[in-house]
């Protein structure tokens, strides 16, 4: 684990106070800014030295091929790959005659602030070159949440002791060397110069690169422009090439002056337009945020961050650290989805090239329940995104024997890219978590133009994919065999209970859809007699339960499996997958993520609360986590079933998944899904948050630690704030008609006039807290170990 000592605690900001080159990599996925359109890595501004050099383009991405030692039927023939485009943040300053490098010189002062309320990244350096001049370098980054399209950087030079002669090249540079992504050769060499000019040009100090790829067909162009404020005799030259384009300042400041460069950027992309329609759209949208200017940038990205703020933030009092990583983790969760508008949020949203930039079942499971209450809209388009792949996923289901949609299980543009169909294609639940954030949002939302333009139909073609998937056998139970679950230690496994129960859901709100929809239904050729068929299954669907040990099976028979011999597993052989064989993970007891304890969060309407804690009691020791989704979701259900303070312990890991480079890559990328975890740890898990059947009910109680949880919720037109202490619940409406909610069990209304103050009743003996498998212990924050819970 790396602690990056840097990082100082402020709880509305993330400071480094020193540059660190050996963490330079995670510093650039942390900093990393972007609106779910445009995301740009904290690459220093003059380019190098780098960890990954980064800007992507949200669905920008090459087709790369997909190798198989072994073909199969309905194997993916190829993969997307997320592109590092054209690289719009470099602004390289000469001082003097020395180029200014942090490698070299002396550097007086570094520090780069991430500012969670202004959205802004700031960097502050003071730098004295070998010759010994000392110089002043501050900018300010910013990726526009109002204009979609648009990012800009204020970059200042000035002298510290002795004037100065300054040079600023202020570039746009396309296919820039960068360490590869892949270890295959065939596609690293698709993947290395990616980029192919059409066009380029140059208009003063605006520069427009247009560049297309190769195999996906894709065009694009980046355009920047400047508004310069330096000395009298200040000069400013403008060229460019095929991938390169570069604005070159020069100044001499004395004592006292200054150069400032607001350097504007734009991006298109399209995979149909024209180039002079792509060309010509960067030109307006540069002229747009150069017309509005970079003082309203940062008001309106402020204003912006304001309105999230003033639902979104969670309040802790206790823990200073996870304060502010909370609000880390819930600034990139908005990043990553914000302005995607019906494109996908990436497993790593756009802040480094892991996954390959893939969108996985993280989106739904994890992402999506954060956004419906906190930025319903940017659920919503998620969701239409999805919606926008149905042809696709209909193509996929049909290719591999089923009706309706099978959705992928990794991906850019809606294609599988999953080569490993064991936990790829099998993983067929992730249609049902797709459903399951259709169900969630139109409770929360109740938006009609979405249920009937997607929703419905989304869940239509999902019922119908688990209608042919199972069957009725002998006695008439439905059976959905051969699936893999969230735990991709085991595979195609039979009636895996989280995909069952979720599929239950699914089933029954598409029929309750076609009831309410009739002719909207009809359009899809859904009727009641169909529904009734999907009503069938639901009711009768196997939920495997094992008598002798009083627990639910995770899929049939695992409870039968050897356990794994976690004794003899040494602390380096984690993660497992990379120091076992699958088969061998595959026929024992050893769970890689929450999967049986999944559903007990997400269909926890399906269990009794005995229930719950004998499955989490038998569950906890068997879940290794090496897998950065499942650390949330125990937190959640440790808190449910009255452990708080190993709850704590996992709500601190999930908050921290970055800013201690837990599972040592955040280099590639933030997990999006662990930092929208933290929320639920907080929201579902300490506040006790329940949305079965559009109903809102929570049970707040509080670990050890915290002296008070405050959160608040949008639900259908109201703001609802809760806060929480060691003893008493409030619920404040902000605004909307009144609300009826439940407080542990006992109903309460809540109105704008009138909020409700509850005690919190004392919590049941219950059992000891289990023990994770050894070695595999959560990082300790602040839990009584001896306490037992
Ligand atoms: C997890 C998957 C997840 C993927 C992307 C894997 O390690 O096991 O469930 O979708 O990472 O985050």
């Amino acid at each position: 684990m790396i602690t990056h000592p840097a990082f100082a605690v402020e709880p509305w900001c993330v400071p480094e106070t020193h540059l660190d080159l050996e963490v330079l990599a995670q510093t650039e996925s942390v900093f990393a800014l972007s609106n779910g359109h445009i995301g740009l890595r904290a690459n220093l501004d003059e380019g190098e030295p780098f960890g990954i050099p980064g800007t992507y383009l949200n669905s920008f991405y090459e087709l790369r091929p997909l190798p198989y030692a072994e073909a199969g039927y309905g194997y993916p023939e190829s993969g997307q790959t997320v592109l590092n485009v054209t690289n719009g943040k470099i602004i390289r300053l000469l001082v003097d005659d020395e180029p200014f490098d942090v490698r070299y010189g002396r550097l007086l002062a570094h520090e780069r602030v991430l500012d969670l309320r202004d959205g802004v990244l700031r960097r502050r350096v003071e730098w004295e070159s070998p010759a010994g001049t000392t110089v002043r370098v501050n900018s300010t980054r910013i990726v526009s949440f109002v204009h979609r399209s648009a990012a800009a950087i204020l970059y200042e030079v000035e002298p510290i002791d002795s004037p100065l002669r300054v040079a600023i090249q202020s570039e746009l540079i396309a296919n820039e060397p960068a360490p590869p992504t892949s270890n295959d050769p065939r596609t690293a060499a698709v993947l290395e110069s990616p980029l192919q000019s059409e066009d380029f040009s140059e208009r003063e100090a605006r520069i427009v690169l247009v560049h297309s790829t190769k195999r996906s067909k894709l065009l694009m162009a980046a355009a920047m422009d400047h508004v310069i404020d330096g000395p009298a005799g200040t000069f400013v030259d403008a060229e460019c090439a095929t991938d390169v384009g570069r604005v070159t300042v020069a100044a001499d400041l004395g004592a006292g002056e200054r150069l400032t460069i607001v350097k504007f950027l734009s991006y298109g992309w399209s995979s149909q337009r024209s180039l002079p329609a792509i060309r010509d759209q960067v030109i307006a949208a540069v002229a747009k945020a150069k017309h509005s200017g970079w003082k309203s940038l940062l008001e309106g990205q402020r204003a912006y961050l304001d309105d999230f703020w003033a639902c979104a933030d969670v309040e802790l009092e206790g823990d200073t650290e996870l304060q502010q990583a909370v609000r880390f983790a819930l600034f990139h969760t908005l990043q990553a989805g914000a302005r995607a508008e019906q494109r996908a949020i990436p497993a790593k949203g756009l802040t480094g090239p892991g996954y390959d930039g893939h969108t996985f079942w993280d989106t739904e499971r994890f992402v999506l329940p954060v956004l419906t209450y906190t930025a319903p809209s940017a659920a919503a388009d998620a969701l239409r995104w999805r919606h926008s792949t149905l042809e696709l996923a209909r193509e996929r289901a049909r290719q591999l024997g089923q009706n309706g949609a099978a959705f992928p299980w990794r991906t850019i543009r809606g294609h599988e890219c999953s080569g490993y169909w064991p936990a790829g294609t099998a993983a067929f639940h992730v249609s049902a978590d797709i459903a399951d954030a259709v169900v969630r949002y139109q409770a929360a939302v109740e938006d009609d133009v979405f249920e009937l333009e997607a929703g419905l139909e989304l869940l239509v073609e999902t019922a119908r994919l688990w209608r042919s998937l199972g069957h009725h056998d002998a006695e008439g139970r439905f059976r959905i065999d051969g699936v893999t679950g969230p735990d991709e230690y085991s595979a195609v496994a039979d009636n895996n209970v989280f995909t069952n129960l979720l599929a239950q859901r699914n089933l029954l709100a598409a029929a309750d859809g076609v009831v309410h929809h009739p002719k909207a239904a009809a359009e899809l050729g859904a009727d009641l007699e169909e529904a009734a068929t999907w009503r069938d299954a639901a009711n009768a669907m196997v939920v495997p339960w094992d008598e002798a040990l009083g627990v639910h099976c995770q899929a049939e028979g695992f409870t039968e499996h050897q356990v794994w011999d976690f004794a003899n597993t040494r602390p380096d052989q984690y993660p497992l997958l990379l120091h076992f064989p699958y088969f061998d993970l595959y026929r024992k007891q050893v769970v890689k993520q929450a999967d049986l304890v999944l559903a007990l969060h997400w269909r926890g309407d399906a269990f009794t609360a005995e229930e719950k804690a004998a499955n989490f009691a038998y569950y906890e020791p068997l879940t290794v986590r090496d897998s950065s989704l499942s650390a949330s979701t125990q937190a959640v259900v440790a808190a449910e079933v009255g452990h708080l303070e190993l709850a704590y312990d996992y709500f601190g890991e999930a908050a921290l998944m970055d800013l201690h480079d837990l599972e040592h890559n955040t280099r590639d990328g933030v997990h999006i899904a662990s930092l929208a975890g933290a929320w639920l740890a907080a929201v579902a898990g300490f506040g006790g948050l329940r949305d079965h059947d559009g109903f809102l009910s929570f049970a707040p109680r509080l670990p050890t630690r915290l002296e008070r949880l405050a959160f608040g919720l949008r639900f259908r037109d109201r703001l609802l704030k809760v806060e929480a202490t060691k003893t008493e619940a409030t619920y404040t409406l902000e605004d909307g008609e009144p609300l009826e909610l439940s407080h542990h069990g006992k109903r309460v209304t809540v109105s704008t006039e009138r909020s409700v103050t509850r005690r919190i009743p004392p919590a049941k003996p219950g059992r000891p807290a289990p023990s994770p498998p050894p070695g595999r212990e959560p990082m300790f924050r602040g839990r009584e170990r001896a306490e037992g819970s």
